[in-house]
């Protein structure tokens, strides 16, 4: 199988290029196959981050969402009928009915971040119907682990208990679901190997199913570093 990945040298891309090419060579496949006819693309590349999105709404859109709606014409032209494409828990937004269900209507959005989520999995939807392709698109809840990205809560509650830097928000009141890397990575091999059992059309949450208060998240945290959190 012959598989496109843009984000490759991204936290989620470098990690599931490992592992691909790491069973390739166990399965001694050739990694120099010159190929004009691509499979599969799953695409990772995007403007992540919440924060960022709120002072910087059009760089988001145009990354998140025209390159992504190029990549599926580009698609088409090719005419690559799978593609895999990232889209995020923060299309629950405001929601605090846990566990999130799929199925849950997607009117509480609180972020341009997540409007550029909401509007690829719109798209996907519309194109899939539109060009008769599969389009599956993976809700990733807060992954974790070697390589993350120094934005994320796991990276930035360390460094600031470690510099004793403030910590604010409300930790009795927030969850979080966090998702160690390789778990996700193994999921996105299964989506692989099922997709000609799966619909035309869908999309699935990729999270742990075990979110925590942020209380617990900060306590181990302060355990790690060997110190109180200034909050
Ligand atoms: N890491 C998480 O916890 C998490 C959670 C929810 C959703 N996601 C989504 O998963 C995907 C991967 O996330 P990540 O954590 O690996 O992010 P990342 O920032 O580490 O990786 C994204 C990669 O995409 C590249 N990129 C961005 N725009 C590009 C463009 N126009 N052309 C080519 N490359 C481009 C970046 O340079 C980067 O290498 C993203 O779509 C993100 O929104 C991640």
């Amino acid at each position: 199988m012959i598989i496109l990945i843009t984000g490759c040298s991204g936290f989620i891309g470098s990690h599931l290029c490992e592992k691909i090419l790491t069973s390739h060579i166990a399965n001694n496949h050739s990694l120099h196959k010159q190929c004009f006819v691509v499979d599969v693309v799953i695409h990772l590349a995007s403007s992540a981050g919440v924060r960022y999105s709120i002072e910087n709404p059009g760089l988001y859109i145009r990354n998140n969402v025209n390159k992504y709606v190029k990549l599926i014409q580009g698609c088409k032209s090719f005419e690559i009928n799978s593609l895999l494409y990232a889209s995020s828990s923060s299309v629950y937004g405001l929601n605090e009915d846990y566990p999130f269900s799929e199925d849950a209507i997607l009117n509480n959005l609180n972020s341009p971040y997540a409007i550029t989520k909401k509007c690829m999995e719109d798209f996907s939807s519309m194109y899939s119907r539109l060009y008769n392709m599969q389009i599956i698109g993976m809700r990733f809840f807060t992954e974790y682990g070697p390589r993350g990205r120094p934005d994320m809560a796991p990276y930035k509650f360390l460094k600031a208990i470690r510099d004793t830097i403030q910590l604010y928000g409300d930790p009795e009141h927030t969850i979080r679901d966090f998702t160690y890397i390789d778990d996700i990575i193994d999921e996105i091999s299964k989506l692989l190997e099922r997709r000609n059992k799966l619909p035309q059309c869908d999309v699935f949450n990729f999270g742990s199913g075990n979110p925590i208060q942020l209380n617990r998240f900060l306590n181990i945290c302060e355990e790690n570093v060997g110190k109180q959190a200034k909050t």
